[in-house]
């Protein structure tokens, strides 16, 4: 039976309820992570904590856990499901109160629910590289927070979804930001470009591990705002995010990006990530 965490308790899936005043459901108030196994290890955990953290944090949400009590549940969510290769999905809502927009007085305590799903890594796509859109960024201005308002995203998504292609590629007046769900890479000249870790974009974990492969090959990570047209003539181009990992983009908007073919950037990136997944799991 599947198990889901509800706070610090595990609950039968088919069980599990959440309050029809959940400041999460009727605002959007709240804040998520999604972090990866493989093979019974969890990538980047002290990165993914850290960072719901700093999210819990930016939206006034006051929480006592801590990256060891996270990474303990979640864990325990792994083992209870006994998923050894897959994501771990973990949300926190600023809790249950009549609806009213300004925060509750005096505090509620946060909800955190969170789920484990099997998967394998996306070898194929990998390998082959995917295609993706472009539209319009218009989402709000704190993207660096990972929060649960993703209606910009979804819609953003969903117009990708209709293209049949992988990703949709949000820009601002034609600066590139990020994905509806990763972050993205124009590789040209042997340079990694891609858009500053400031309010515009969420700073991906799996960016920083790029990053840190950059660091490691003398690969230059460049991070400036670049455009559409720049990204539509980049020799390579990347997206990246936990599920995507180092994911070759071949086609943009019904073009294809260079010959088509993922150029060796892209390649040496991946055989980096590879390294780094032995090197950065853990029990
Ligand atoms: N999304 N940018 C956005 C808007 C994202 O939603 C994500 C990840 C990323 C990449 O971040 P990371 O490398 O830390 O996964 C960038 C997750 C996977 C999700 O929403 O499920």
């Amino acid at each position: 039976m599947t198990k889901v965490l509800i706070n610090d308790v595990l609950v039968d899936e088919k069980e599990a309820k959440v309050a029809f005043n959940d400041r999460g459901y009727n605002f959007g108030d709240g804040i998520y992570e999604y972090v990866r196994l493989y093979d019974n290890k969890l990538f980047t955990a002290q990165e993914h904590f850290e960072r719901l953290l700093r999210s819990a944090g930016e939206i006034g949400l006051d929480v006592d856990y801590t990256v060891e009590s996270l990474t303990k549940s979640v864990r325990l969510l792994a083992e209870a499901n006994g998923v050894t290769d897959g994501g771990v999905y973990m949300q926190v809502t600023r809790g249950v109160a009549p609806r009213d927009h300004a925060f509750p007085t005096p505090s509620v305590e946060p909800v955190l629910t969170a789920f484990v799903k099997a998967y394998d890594r996306p070898y194929k796509a990998l390998e082959d590289g995917v295609t993706v859109m472009t539209t319009e960024d218009i989402r709000w201005l704190r993207c660096d927070i990972k929060s649960l308002n993703l209606l910009g995203n979804v819609l953003a998504k969903e117009y990708a979804t209709k293209y049949n292609a992988e990703e949709a590629i949000q820009h601002r007046n034609g600066i590139v930001t990020e994905g509806a769900s990763s972050n993205v890479y124009a590789i040209k000249d042997g340079i990694v470009h891609t858009h500053p870790a400031n309010h515009l974009i969420l700073n991906g974990i799996t960016r920083r591990v790029i990053q840190w492969i950059c660091d490691d090959e003398g690969i230059t990570f460049h991070e400036e705002p670049f455009s559409v047209e720049f990204l539509k003539n980049a020799d390579e181009v990347i997206i990246s995010s936990t599920s995507a990992e180092v994911m070759p983009v071949v086609k943009i908007d019904g073009q294809v990006v260079k010959d088509g073919q993922v150029g060796p950037v892209t390649r040496k990136l991946q055989k980096g990530f590879d390294r780094y997944i032995e090197s950065h799991s853990h029990e």
